[in-house]
């Protein structure tokens, strides 16, 4: 397990993560009403940073909740949070909610300022590619609200998804409805035959992931086509492989699901050409000169 780094961030100050308090009455306490996002930083530099702010903006605009800080304020926050947590590699988690009222209501009162919270972790640690046996997964249908595409804290269907593939082994619960493929508990799912990635099409149901955009856009420099849309069960079952993708995990094999093997069992070619292509852009990302800090 990840463990968290010491310095945190709320509403405006910084102190230690053990100390950090908000009041019990915080609608992202009672009801979920909060978004977040996790950023993975390498060299300090929080990666696809702009993505992952487009994304939290979209999330508090399909919420109504008020947008609390402009991009070049939240630069500044992640900055010093990373500096004062030591820098180098590991991840942020910021979250956005509601704020809190004097008591609770279900119809969202006028007024509320957001709580703003942001912490840092250690980023798991990643197996080198040509040592990693993969990872294994199992199926499970879709549980969840149709507005995944909010990156909202109400998880409890992942939580418990994630929850269930940890208790027999498995890294990921991947999500079906509707005969098709959907998402992983905490990831995008990409499937591959032949020389095709095949991906969902991003709706109300998935999560419109950073990692599976740049593991596509890899996928294509790496000379494999893309087809973005349905993908049935059936395409699952029958992959050449199958690929899980998060800000926190990168890009990894999946080498089983629900005890079947994919493929040979063993991580695929395309995965490593993929795979080398992200560690090369990583590279070259972390050896970008240092942001400077926002005045
Ligand atoms: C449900 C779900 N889908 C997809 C993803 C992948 O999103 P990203 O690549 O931006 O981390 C995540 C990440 O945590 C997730 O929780």
């Amino acid at each position: 397990m990840a463990g968290p780094l010491p310095v945190a961030f709320l509403n405006g100050a910084f102190s230690p993560l053990e100390t950090a308090r908000i009041s019990p009455l915080d609608r992202g306490f009672l009801y979920g009403d909060a978004v977040y996002e996790v950023i993975p930083v390498y060299a300090g530099r929080p990666f696809l940073l702009a993505e992952h702010l487009a994304r939290l903006e979209r999330s508090l605009h399909e919420l109504s909740i008020p947008q609390p800080h402009p991009a070049a304020q939240w630069l500044a926050i992640l900055q010093q949070l990373i500096t004062a947590n030591g820098g180098g590699t590991m991840y942020v988690y910021l979250q956005v909610s509601r704020g809190s009222e004097w008591g609770r209501n279900h119809a969202i009162p006028a007024g509320l300022a957001p709580t703003v919270f942001a912490f840092a972790a250690e980023l798991p640690a990643e197996d080198s590619p040509a040592g990693t046996p993969g990872v294994r997964a199992i199926t499970a249908p879709d549980c969840r609200w149709n507005r995944c595409d909010i990156k909202s804290t109400n998880l409890l269907g992942n939580v418990l998804a994630k929850t269930a593939a940890a208790a027999v082994g498995a890294t990921e619960t991947i999500f079906l409805a509707d005969g098709e493929l959907r998402e992983g508990s905490s990831s995008a799912i990409l499937v591959v035959h032949g020389d095709t990635v095949r991906a969902p099409v991003e709706s109300r149901a998935i999560l419109p992931s950073t990692s599976r955009r740049l593991a596509l856009k890899l996928a294509t420099e790496a000379g494999l086509r893309v087809h973005v849309g349905p993908v049935p069960v059936a395409a699952l079952v029958a992959a050449d492989e199958v690929w899980m993708c998060n800000a926190t995990r990168a890009l990894l094999p999946v080498v089983a699901i629900d005890d079947r093997p994919v493929g040979d069992g063993r991580p695929g070619r395309h995965w490593h050409a993929v795979r080398a292509g992200l560690d090369a852009y990583r590279r070259a990302v972390a050896d970008l000169p240092p942001l400077q800090p926002l005045a």
